[in-house]
C-alpha cells in the first residue's frame, strides 16, 4: 500500500501555520523544503531561517482518505494556498535504506574505497572501508567527509594516535585505521552514531583498534592526528576542549566548515596551531594545522 505526501507552497509567516494545520490533521511528519533553489546557510545562533517560498511537505498514513484531507484544507486555508496543493504517492519501502541502491564503491585519493557492504572495486590495491552508515551521518558522499577521506588517503598514518570526535557512521575512523594508525578513539554525542560505529568497525575487522566512546567521557590524551567534521559553530564551540587533546607537533583536521566561515574556526584554534591554506570543494572548506610546540 502506498503512503502519501502533500505539498503547499507558502511563505516564510504562512509555514508555522501551515505546519501546525497538517499536524493537526494527523500527519507522521511535516518537513520544509526550498520551492525555488535558494540555499539556506548555516545560520547564526538562534536563528531559525526560512525560504522564500517554502515547500511544506506533509507525510500521511497508508489509509488516510485524500479527499476528506484536501477538503478540510480548501475550508482552512486562503484560497492562493490551497491552489498550490499537490500531492504524491510513495511505493511502500524501507526509507532509512531506500538511499542505498544509488550507494557505489567511491575511491578517495589514490587507493582508499568506502563501499556498501559486500560491494568491491575493480582495483588491485584498494584499501576499502565496508560502510553502512545506518541512521548516522558518514557515506563519503557529503564534500566535507570526502575531504577527509582524501586528506588521510595522502598520509603516513602508520603507528598513529588518532580521535575522530564527532565519527558519525565510524568512517574517518575506521579509514584511519585501515590506512596503519595504532588506535583510533572514536567519539560522537548521538547513539546512533556509536551504535553504527560500532559496527562498521566489527565489519571492517579494526574493532580492536578503535574506541568507541559517547562525547562525556573522558578522554587519555595526547593524539597524534585530532579529526573533527563537525559544523563550523560548534568547532569553535569546542575550541577549549580539543586545542590539548592534539600532541605538540601533533595534526589536526577540522571539516564542516563553509569557506566563509574557514577564518572564524582558525581564529579560535591559532594560539596552538599553525594552519595550511585551506583546501575547498565546492563551498565546503578542509583546514589542516600543525600544534605549534611547547
Ligand atoms: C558531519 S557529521 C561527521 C560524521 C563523520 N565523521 C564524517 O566525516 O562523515 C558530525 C558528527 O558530529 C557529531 N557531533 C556534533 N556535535 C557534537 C559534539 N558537540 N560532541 C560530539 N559529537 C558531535 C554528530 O552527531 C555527527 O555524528
Amino acid at each position: 500500500m502506498p503512503w502519501m505526501q502533500l505539498h503547499l507552497i507558502a511563505a516564510p509567516a504562512q509555514v508555522p501555520m501551515v505546519e501546525s494545520l497538517f499536524e493537526s490533521l494527523g500527519a507522521l511528519s511535516v518537513t520544509c523544503g526550498d520551492a525555488a533553489d535558494v540555499p539556506v546557510l548555516e545560520p547564526p545562533p538562534g536563528e531559525t531561517p526560512l525560504w522564500g517560498h517554502t515547500r511544506v511537505t506533509a507525510l500521511f498514513d497508508r489509509g488516510r482518505d485524500v479527499g476528506v484531507l484536501e477538503a478540510a484544507l480548501a475550508v482552512r486555508l486562503p484560497a492562493a494556498l490551497f491552489a498550490t496543493l499537490s500531492r504524491e504517492t510513495l511505493p511502500d519501502q524501507a526509507w532509512e535504506r531506500a538511499w542505498m541502491d544509488d550507494f557505489r564503491p567511491m575511491r578517495f585519493g589514490r587507493r582508499l574505497w568506502v563501499c556498501p557492504a559486500g560491494k568491491r572495486p575493480d582495483a588491485q590495491d584498494a584499501l576499502v572501508v565496508d560502510l553502512d552508515p545506518g541512521l548516522a551521518f558518514g557515506t563519503g558522499t557529503h564534500p566535507t567527509t570526502a575531504l577527509c577521506l582524501r586528506w588521510l588517503d595522502g598520509a603516513d598514518l602508520k603507528g598513529l594516535r588518532v580521535l575522530d570526535f564527532g565519527c558519525g557512521s565510524g568512517i574517518l575512523a575506521i579509514a584511519a585505521a585501515r590506512l596503519g594508525a595504532a588506535s583510533v578513539v572514536a567519539v560522537d554525542h548521538d547513539p546512533q552514531a556509536l551504535e553504527a560505529t560500532r559496527e562498521n568497525a566489527a565489519k571492517n575487522a579494526v574493532a580492536e583498534r578503535i574506541r568507541v566512546l559517547a562525547s562525556q567521557a573522558p578522554l587519555t590524551a595526547p593524539f597524534d592526528l585530532v579529526l573533527a567534521n563537525i559544523l563550523a559553530l560548534t568547532l569553535v564551540e569546542l575550541a577549549p576542549v580539543i586545542c590539548p587533546l592534539a600532541a605538540p607537533q601533533g595534526h589536526l583536521l577540522l571539516s564542516g566548515i563553509l569557506s566563509a566561515q574557514a577564518e572564524e574556526v582558525a581564529a579560535a584554534y591559532r594560539g596552538e596551531f599553525h594552519f595550511d591554506p585551506p583546501q575547498l570543494e565546492q563551498d565546503w572548506v578542509l583546514l589542516h594545522a600543525v600544534r605549534r610546540p611547547h
